[in-house]
């Protein structure tokens, strides 16, 4: 069930959708004409593209970006409640916009994403974050327009804990890229792993209708984008709620666009299907590259986490993926210092990792989380020894991924050229098909092209390459 938030308004019916509400404002509102907005994003990439869209529902009143923070007139804070430490962040910059309130003081300050969710958060700012004056959840980030223009100096908070319909957004989204776009494909998650507050702030599984996806696959074909990247938190349960078609098929239709790349983040090893590997090896413009989040290494621990998968499950998958596909890359999450974990069950997900020798993996140290079930089990493991845990996992995951990568040397790889190299100006960088990152010599013109490029050097986290004629 959902959490409830005090004062909030339940699902509301929404029978505005956003995208009209753009429209007939578009000219209306001379309010907002030349002020400035900065935004700032938390999380993952499910933020970045709700950012995207927050982008847009801003611009449409009529606020131009910056990347100056000091320089705006509304400053945004789209968050992440996935681990305490996210929470910090936000609430240390926060300090940075409050300080700043204080010299600028019509600063309208913006705090919306899974953190808004969070019952004790919303208190928090209640009682001692006064300078914070519009707050949104997730389930309606359309509001934010209305709620801009009707703001009169007094903190507004309106989150509804349930989630509504999937409302259309059209193709009207602010990207940040010409070249590269987000496209999703659903929202929320119905998986309720014991540690997780995702199911809570983002609320039940809904997928969007797969004629809804492909036309906005189709659209961005046309306006010249190479790749695209299928969002969901857990894109393999892809219309297990709707009377729709399989995630497997829906690959193989999005692949039938002929767009030149296309990934989808993130998979959950128990929907992985049979039909979505034979998928993947099959077409060639769906990239090599999964990411099988293992949490843990150990049967007892996974159980506890409510991952529906023993540690045997998810090497059968594992190997069954790594021998379809070819070149293909795989990169993992795992959390240690879950409640009870023991040093057994801790070697238990070295030895995964030394089976699997990933290409690279988020690692995390478990952090409790509201109203999850695992925030109230018992833990009896110190923190000193969850950080040392984390220290010996970290090697072993940075050794297999500079193997991985010593293995490209001198192949010759096929690369999308997104930018200039932040390491070095006059290079370009990009990724390579199972999605290593390599700054490449080649002009900047190359900047949105797939090149073919020879790989001249490997690190931990990336590759050198040149670019071959
Ligand atoms: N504590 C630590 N890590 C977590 N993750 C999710 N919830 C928690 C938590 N409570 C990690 C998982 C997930 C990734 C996005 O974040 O590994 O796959
Ligand atoms: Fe969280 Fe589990 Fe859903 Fe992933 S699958 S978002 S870890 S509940």
């Amino acid at each position: 069930d959902n959490m409830h938030l005090p004062n909030m308004n339940d699902a509301k019916i929404r029978n505005q959708s956003k995208v009209n509400y753009i429209y007939e404002n578009r000219e209306s509102n001379d309010l907002f004409k030349g002020k400035k907005y900065f935004i700032k994003t938390y999380g993952c990439q499910m933020n970045v593209h709700d950012s995207e869209e927050i982008s847009a529902l801003i611009e449409s009143l009529g606020y131009i970006k910056t990347d100056v923070l000091e320089e705006a007139d509304f400053i945004i804070l789209n968050t992440c409640a996935i681990r305490e430490n996210a929470h910090d962040k936000v609430f240390g910059f926060l300090g940075r916009c409050k300080h700043l309130k204080k010299e600028k003081k019509d600063i309208i300050i913006g705090l919306c994403g899974c953190m808004a969710q969070e019952e004790s958060v919303v208190n928090e700012i209640r009682e001692k974050h006064p300078y914070i004056d519009i707050v949104f959840g997730t389930h309606n980030m359309n509001d934010l327009p209305k709620m801009l223009t009707n703001y009169y100096g007094k903190q507004d908070i309106e989150v509804y804990s349930k989630e509504g319909d999937v409302i259309e957004f059209g193709n009207l989204y602010k990207r940040d890229s010409n070249i590269s776009a987000w496209v999703n494909i659903m929202y929320g998650c119905d998986k309720f792993c014991t540690y997780c507050i995702v199911p809570y702030t983002r609320g039940k599984q809904r997928s969007r209708k797969s004629e809804d996806i492909i036309k906005e696959v189709n659209e961005l074909k046309e306006a010249g984008y190479k790749e695209i990247t299928l969002l969901g938190q857990n894109v393999n349960a892809y219309g297990k709620d709707l009377d729709d078609v399989s995630f497997a098929r829906l690959l193989e239709l999005v692949s039938d666009t002929g767009i030149p790349r296309i990934r989808f983040v993130t998979s959950h090893p128990w929907d992985f299907t049979d039909e979505m590997i034979d998928v993947i090896a099959e077409r060639d413009n769906i990239m090599p590259y999964i990411h099988l989040p293992l949490q843990s290494g150990s049967s007892r621990i996974l159980k506890l986490m409510g991952r529906r998968y023993s540690k045997d499950d998810y090497l059968t998958l594992y190997n069954k993926i790594r021998s379809k596909v070819k070149d293909v890359s795989i990169t993992t999450d795992i959390i240690v210092g879950f409640p009870g974990e023991t040093r057994e069950d801790f070697e238990d997900t070295l030895k995964v990792v030394n089976e699997c020798k990933y290409d690279g993996a988020f690692t995390f140290i478990f952090s409790p989380r509201e109203n999850t079930p695992a925030a109230s089990f018992e833990d009896n493991v110190s923190l000193k020894e969850k950080e040392d845990r984390l220290h010996e996992l970290n090697e072993l995951i940075n050794k297999y991924s500079k193997e991985s990568n010593l293995k490209m040397l001198n192949k010759s790889v096929k690369v999308l050229i997104t930018g200039v190299s932040e390491k070095d100006d006059t290079k370009v960088c990009g990724y390579t098909e199972n999605m290593k990152l390599v700054n490449v010599d080649a002009p900047k013109e190359d900047i949105g092209k797939i090149i073919n490029v020879k790989i001249t050097d490997a690190k931990s986290f990336s590759l050198d390459g040149i670019k071959e004629s």
